[in-house]
């Protein structure tokens, strides 16, 4: 039997190359061998601030880009979660008995509420996604490495809900690809790449202007010294051009280091700029012919197939705690 994966996008700011990197190109991939249902997740976006009208756009947007990337409608689900309420039902179900002290210290939570203050939507956001994995029963998430503690806490809930009311989800893996798990901010190469990052120059955007990512790249923070060698600790910057590099270029990180090892870092910067490009080019090509109605229209047909779906589990759950 095909093995079942979930994965879900916030329709927030850009889609960027840590994005298509952590993420996105492990969707596309995953359709070969697995049942895929991907999610446009508006529901956890609208826990930052949003105007109603971007939220609209961004939400078919970046379905659009979903299917620029390669996740295939006629092999894959691909539905917004504001279509399919049943997310929100289960949040509750298996949400009612989490205790508030590990929500309370989950990175994303903190960092966020920092910022913002404490929100509930904030605080409950990963029973939100909790819910989004468990309700089609998955096996696997392909996700970015930030998603590590969200997926610890969703193994979580599931083995307690199984433990209390008899075996109902399957224990999700966390699937990351080898590399470009962690992409680092071209400014910053200690922090991830980040939509949220102030800093323009941080980030570079799936569907950029192609002299607006040469330029990103010239200036992107290198570190001290002059030798291009893979090291995380030592040389966080120049790791991360060269995965960046690996993951476009499609050569292996140590035959780079062959090439470019006693070459001048400005060199291997627009060398990767280069291949950036290159790669970018059929993922916008293929965006730009995409119709919105069109995109529309799968999307709607998609999330009655997922509301089925989804109201089987719901079902099962509620059977297995006495409410049906
Ligand atoms: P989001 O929308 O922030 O990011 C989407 C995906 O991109 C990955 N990612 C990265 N990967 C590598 N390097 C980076 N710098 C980088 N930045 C982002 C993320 O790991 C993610 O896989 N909470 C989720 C959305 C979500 C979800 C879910 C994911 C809601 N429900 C259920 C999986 C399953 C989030 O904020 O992703």
């Amino acid at each position: 039997m095909r093995q079942r994966v979930f994965s879900g996008m916030q329709p927030t700011g850009i889609v960027h190359l840590g994005n298509l990197m952590g993420a996105l190109t492990n969707w596309a991939a995953m359709q070969d061998d697995h049942d895929c249902i991907y999610c446009v997740v508006d529901l956890h976006a609208i826990t930052a601030p949003f105007e109603p009208e971007e939220m609209r756009a961004a939400r078919t947007d970046l379905a659009k880009a979903i299917m620029a990337v390669g996740v295939d409608p006629d092999r894959s689900l691909l539905y917004r979660q504001a279509d399919v309420p049943e997310h929100v039902e289960l949040m509750w179900l298996l949400g009612v008995d989490a205790t508030m002290g590990p929500l309370g210290r989950m990175t994303q939570y903190k960092e966020k509420s920092d910022k913002a203050g404490e929100r509930f939507g904030l605080f409950a956001y990963p029973l939100l996604q909790a819910a989004d994995i468990l309700i089609h029963r998955v096996h696997a998430v392909p996700v970015g490495d930030d998603q590590t503690q969200h997926l610890e806490l969703t193994r979580d809930i599931a083995e307690r809900f199984n433990n209390r009311y008899g075996e109902t989800f399957p224990i999700p893996d966390r699937i990351t690809p080898p590399v470009g798990a962690r992409v680092s901010s071209l400014q910053d190469p200690t922090a991830k790449m980040s939509k949220s990052d102030p800093n323009p120059h941080a980030m570079v955007g799936v569907f950029e202007d192609p002299d607006a990512i040469m330029k990103k790249f010239k200036r992107a923070v290198t570190d001290s010294g002059s030798e291009v060698r893979y090291d995380w600790d030592e040389k966080p910057g120049i790791s991360n051009l060269l995965e960046i590099f690996s993951f476009f270029d499609g050569r292996s990180i140590d035959d780079l280091v062959a090439e470019y090892g006693d070459q001048m870092y400005g060199h291997l910067k627009v060398a990767v700029g280069e291949a950036v490009v290159e790669g970018l080019r059929p993922i916008r090509e293929r965006y730009e012919a995409l119709a919105d109605d069109e995109v529309e229209e799968i999307l709607s047909s998609h999330a009655a197939r997922a509301r089925e779906m989804a109201q089987s589990t719901i079902e099962d759950v509620k059977q297995a705690m006495g409410l049906a």
